[in-house]
């Protein structure tokens, strides 16, 4: 009894010690995050200023207004900003953006030479007005980036909240492990005092079963400690994720846990070309942002073997150790008929799903077959997650849309495991997505995870959305979860990247020397301006449209006949499909279209090279290009756009991105443009094209450190800590004899 009053007495002090804390730091951090989140916003308008100050003065000469006009709404595009304009020596205000406030007058800006930054109050809003001197001949205006600032309460509102609920938390594992502390050592000691009558009665005595339940005490002390380790390592931006940093949290926070990754692509084919067996990486985001996470955990991918020498290249397991250079985790292959890959891949998934959550106007095809035959493909897949399992409990990645029912399968197959599955495409809304005929049992399949991640939190909501319409469960939104059955699935955004530093950088010679290489290998005179397009063959990727933009550059602007060439490298894919074969033979004719109204004997402005590239060569092109178009007409992520920047370790080159890709959000510095709006994306090749080297160097360093930060390890780490965390919890209601 004496140590359970010590217990309380602790406990109290203990949360009397945590209260003043929370007071204490509350407002300290409130004053933080305002003065941190003022310079980030002074930071950002000056990036903007510097990057686009020469393009109005040249429009400020030209007298061009409506090129103002249209600088200032691709500005405005950032999410952060609020309006732009530019204020003029006579205090008028020209070109303002459409979310410009009525109230707001360029008489309030001050007129100094140096930059300045004000706040101003408009319909009770703060708003952070950046006036920089933009001087044209004699006459001096002002740009004006005006930034509201009711951000910074609801991330002072956020830290604040987040501050209560860890200071709750630690006050509640306190109360939680005193409680257990209390509970065993009154269970303990009612025992002992039973024991005791009987060893009285009986003159024996027994010690074994105490030391057993303190073994027990001591781990959940000890599950406890653990439970917030992780999480504030996530946050610390100064952490470069690397492979070794990966490594090191699945030491701390997952000991003993193995790693599976399921899914359709597999990240080496074996194909066999006569006599010699040649090993291939496909274009796949899915394979390219997983492999280096997988090479750094080590595991087993489970993966439909597709080469013509995969079955030959296997143990008789079905396994092979890969990368085939240095072995690194098990490759299993996972056999599937020409009959299931017709209804599983190319039906289901492509034919259905991909069309069903991408906005790109092809109408999905639902077939009772193809849905038979889907299903048999996740069991089978499911399986074999259950024989490469070594333990009862292991991590399982499930990729993407091919396998939205596995997660439940192996759920009921191994209730302990931890379930990850992402989605790497977007997820439609709730109406569209109310077309498949299996939307309740594609939904239910997804929930059997313990975490479901998509790249926005966008997506995130309309999948919500599509719970809430269509499923019986309950959605937490604060906590971001969705309870079906009493098992509950956390739902979260984690933006995917790409390692960093890129493998594809290793070897690549100077930019210049790419350049020069690719120039000779397309027969093209020195002096050619070189704008690419890689990635598969697919619809969704707005190939045609792009074309349709050299087109009219070369329209409106003929000067750049002769002088530009555009490269567009498609790998083939899902060719069987006729949406992809019509789109193949319509980019053939378009291109020749073009060519032969803008080409002569010795200029073909569109290159179209129709084959798989391996990794190496489109960075050596990514190195030789002056600008990169990723013009998705709508796209989950997009590697590529982060792959081109990370090419550029010489600080230039442009991209001109898709605001309909994840990518968009986080690159922000790219020339963002709508790719159905063909004269926008013309104008933003030809912008590229002129770009000043200074500010090609300031937006690509822009990116290339959003990109080192956010890499794939991060990434991943993002997901195996709230895997952590789960499976901690668990344990915790496990040894404390309750369920979840
Ligand atoms: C997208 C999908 C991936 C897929 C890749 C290549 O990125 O999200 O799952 O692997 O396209 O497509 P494929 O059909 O060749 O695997």
């Amino acid at each position: 009894m004496q140590r359970t009053k010590t217990a309380l007495k602790y406990l109290g002090l203990g949360i009397a010690v945590t209260v003043m804390l929370g007071l204490a730091i509350a407002p300290f951090s409130k004053r933080l995050i305002e003065q941190w989140s003022r310079n980030d916003v002074e930071a950002r308008s000056r990036l903007v200023y510097n990057a686009v100050q020469s393009q109005i003065v040249a429009a400020m000469a030209d007298g061009d207004n409506v090129q103002l006009s249209l600088l200032f709404s691709a500005i405005a595009l950032d999410q952060r900003i609020l309006a732009v304009g530019l204020c003029a020596p006579q205090g008028g205000l020209i070109a303002p953006t459409k979310m410009m406030p009525a109230a707001f007058s360029c008489e309030k800006v001050a007129r100094s030479d140096a930059e300045s930054f004000s706040t101003i109050a408009i319909d009770g809003h703060r708003i952070m007005v950046g006036a920089f001197p933009v001087s044209s001949g004699t006459t001096r205006s002002y740009l004006v980036i005006l930034h509201d600032l009711s951000f910074i309460d609801k991330r002072s509102g956020e830290a604040r909240a987040f501050i209560i609920a860890v200071l709750f938390g630690v006050a509640v594992a306190m109360a939680g492990g005193a409680m257990i502390f209390v509970f065993v050592t009154l269970r303990g000691w009612m025992e002992s005092l039973r024991r005791a009558v009987e060893d009285v009665r009986t003159g024996t005595s027994s010690l074994a079963a105490t030391r057993d339940q303190s073994a027990i005490d001591v781990q959940i002390k000890k599950l406890l400690s653990e439970v917030e380790v992780g999480r504030s390592a996530i946050n610390a931006t100064q952490i470069e994720w690397s492979p070794t940093t990966l490594q090191q949290l699945l030491r701390d926070s997952l000991p003993e846990a193995e790693v599976l990754i399921v899914s359709n692509r597999e990240p080496y084919i074996h194909n066999r070309d006569g006599d010699t067996v040649s090993v291939q990486v496909p274009a796949s985001g899915l394979v390219s942002a997983l492999e280096p996470v997988i090479r750094a955990c080590g595991g087993t991918w489970i993966a439909h073997g597709s080469g013509s020498a995969d079955r030959e290249t296997v143990d008789r397991h079905d396994r092979i150790d890969v990368p085939p250079d240095r072995p690194a985790y098990s490759l299993r292959r996972i056999w599937i008929s020409d009959e299931e890959q017709e209804g599983f891949y190319y039906g289901f998934a492509n034919e259905g799903l991909w069309p069903l959550c991408h906005i790109a106007f092809v109408r999905p095809t639902f077939r009772e077959n193809d849905w038979r035959l889907y299903q048999a493909i996740n069991e089978r897949f499911a399986d074999a997650v259950v024989q490469e399992a070594k333990t009862d409990d292991p991590i399982v990645l499930v990729q993407d849309y091919h396998f939205a029912l596995a997660p439940r399968m192996i759920r009921n197959k191994l209730p302990k495991a931890t379930i990850i599955t992402f989605w790497h495409i977007p997820w439609p809304n709730a109406e569209t997505f109310s077309i498949c005929p299996w939307k309740e049992q594609i939904i239910d399949g997804m929930l059997g995870s313990t975490i479901l991640g998509f790249h926005t939190q966008f997506h995130c909501n309309n999948f919500f959305e599509t719970v809430d319409r269509f499923i019986e469960s309950r959605i937490d939104r604060e906590h971001a979860t969705v309870t079906l059955g009493g098992h509950e699935t956390m739902v979260r955004a984690y933006p995917i990247s790409i390692e960093w530093p890129p493998a594809a950088l290793e070897g690549q010679p100077p930019v210049e020397v790419c350049r020069a290489e690719v120039r000779a290998a397309l027969g093209l005179a020195p002096d050619t301006r070189i704008a690419v397009g890689i990635e598969r063959f697919d619809y969704t990727k707005g190939i045609l449209d792009r074309m349709r933009a050299v087109d009219d550059l070369l329209t409106r602007q003929p000067d750049w006949k002769g002088r530009l060439v555009f490269v567009q490298v498609a790998a083939p894919t899902r060719s069987k499909l006729s949406s992809y074969s019509s789109l193949q033979d319509d980019a053939v004719a378009l291109a020749d279209e073009i060519n032969a109204r803008h080409g002569s004997a010795d200029y073909t402005p569109i290159r179209l090279l129709i084959r798989h590239h391996g990794a190496a060569e489109v960075f050596k092109l990514f190195r030789a290009a002056d600008c990169c178009v990723v013009s998705s007409l709508h796209d989950g992520m997009n590697l590529v756009a982060k792959e081109f920047a990370a090419a550029r370790d010489d600080e230039r080159g442009v991209l001109v991105l898709s605001s309909f890709t994840g990518a968009s959000r986080e690159l922000a510095a790219a020339l963002i443009v709508n790719p159905y709006h063909l004269h926008e994306m013309a104008t933003a090749l030809d912008t590229a094209l002129r770009m000043p080297d200074r500010e090609q160097q300031e937006r690509m360093r822009a990116m290339r450190q959003q990109i080192r930060e956010w890499n794939v390890y991060r990434w991943a780490a993002r997901m195996l800590i709230d895997a952590a965390a789960s499976r901690r919890r668990q344990r915790i209601f496990d040894l404390a004899g309750g369920a979840r």
